[in-house]
């Protein structure tokens, strides 16, 4: 078996995760920051732990300001709902967002939000100046993708965190994709609030995602309940945690962060880079193919979406894994609104996302495989 769809969820992970989630399960078990007993106490340390490890890769200066959460859409929700916008209260975004983004959104949007959607290139590019153009005096949001999970364009978020800085308006970035892939620095990018998920480049399980938010940014929380009495005012972290959290999967996030570390995210990111130029010569060098976005490696993350003439994305996607067990991932990804960007709705893609475990024989296999596909 080949899996390429590391895009969706990475696979396999690093054995120390694995490792990680069954000692915690295992020996550890308590339930964090509820009872003192030393069960507690240590699963306590593993939340801790994990926090100072995700605040040390995106250099965020309080780790308390970063809330745990099951993926990176509820951390997307928690921070449009929490934001209090009011009607009339307008928010500036791209028209290359996945669901997590567009669809909280057009709900507001019904609820009085004016919601101002950014055209980006055909082949997938932010310009920061359309950004600026957007930009009102009730702009209370810019939110956009980091990297799209259809395009993989990697988008000049420091610029556009620059723009935000200098009108004052906070600034949210999707790093779904991006988190773990490549370095994000959210002092350096004025980025207010970053939201990404745990099971994908950060290599934690599934189930484990995190919202940061600015020091002296105020959300209110999406679910309530956690601790203390009825009118308790809860601060960060606890104000966003409401209930017992994933503590295994939260552990396996951190050695995850910390596996990344240590192996160095430039080491990762050119690995990766090398199978997505790979990946990126074969379909050009195939006739009939049309790749989404552009074909240099270096402006996107890794993962190649394209399109063979005359044949049904889905269709091809059933085939990779039924004739040539490769797992890649097909159709709209969850992001129609990018499928349209590219012109590509409603039928979709083929989307190829290698990950570090991956070799370039895996790539090569897929060529082939493909090529095969492509003679009928
Ligand atoms: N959003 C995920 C993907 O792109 C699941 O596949």
């Amino acid at each position: 078996m080949i899996y390429l769809d590391n895009a969706a969820t990475s696979f396999p992970k690093p054995e120390a995760v694995y490792r990680r989630v069954d000692h915690i399960l295992r020996n550890i078990g308590g339930n964090p920051g509820r009872s003192s007993h030393r069960m507690a106490l240590e699963a306590g340390r593993v939340i801790f732990d994990a926090r100072e490890s995700l605040a040390r890769l995106f250099n965020i200066p309080d780790a308390s300001r970063i809330a745990f959460t099951k993926n990176a859409t509820e951390a997307v929700n928690i921070a449009l709902k929490g934001l209090r916008c009011r009607a009339g209260d307008h928010v500036v975004t791209t028209s290359m967002e996945h669901n997590s983004v567009a669809r909280p959104l057009w709900r507001l949007e019904r609820e009085g939000l004016r919601v101002t959607r950014v055209r980006c290139s055909k082949d997938g590019f932010i310009e920061p100046r359309d950004i600026k153009r957007a930009l009102t005096a009730r702009t209370k949001l810019i939110v956009i993708v980091h990297a799209s999970n259809v395009f993989g364009t990697i988008q000049p978020v420091a610029e556009i965190g620059l723009i935000a800085r200098g009108r004052g308006i906070p600034f949210m970035v999707d790093a779904a994709q991006t988190a773990g892939a490549i370095p994000i620095d959210v002092r350096e990018m004025n980025i207010d609030l970053l939201a990404a998920t745990g099971h994908k480049a950060l290599f934690g399980p599934q189930g484990t995602g995190f919202l940061y938010v600015k020091e002296g940014m105020e959300l209110d929380p999406l679910v309530d309940g956690g601790t203390g009495d009825m009118d308790a005012v809860l601060e960060m972290p606890d104000r966003m945690e409401a209930g017992t959290i994933n503590t295994p999967g939260i552990g396996g996030l951190g050695e995850g962060v910390e596996f990344i570390m240590e192996k160095g995210i430039k080491g990762i990111r050119e690995h990766e880079e090398s199978l997505t130029a790979r990946i990126i010569d074969g379909l050009t060098a195939m006739e009939g193919v049309e790749i989404i976005g552009r074909p240099d490696p270096s402006t996107r993350v890794s993962l190649v979406s394209f399109n063979i003439r005359g044949m049904d994305p889905v269709e091809a996607g059933m085939r990779f894994d039924k004739e040539f067990s490769i797992m890649v991932r097909c159709g709209t990804h969850c992001a129609p609104e990018a499928h349209r960007t590219a012109g590509t709705y409603p039928q979709g893609a083929v989307r190829v996302s290698p990950g570090l475990f991956n070799t370039s024989s895996d790539i090569e296999e897929f060529l082939k495989a493909l090529r095969a596909m492509a003679k009928g």
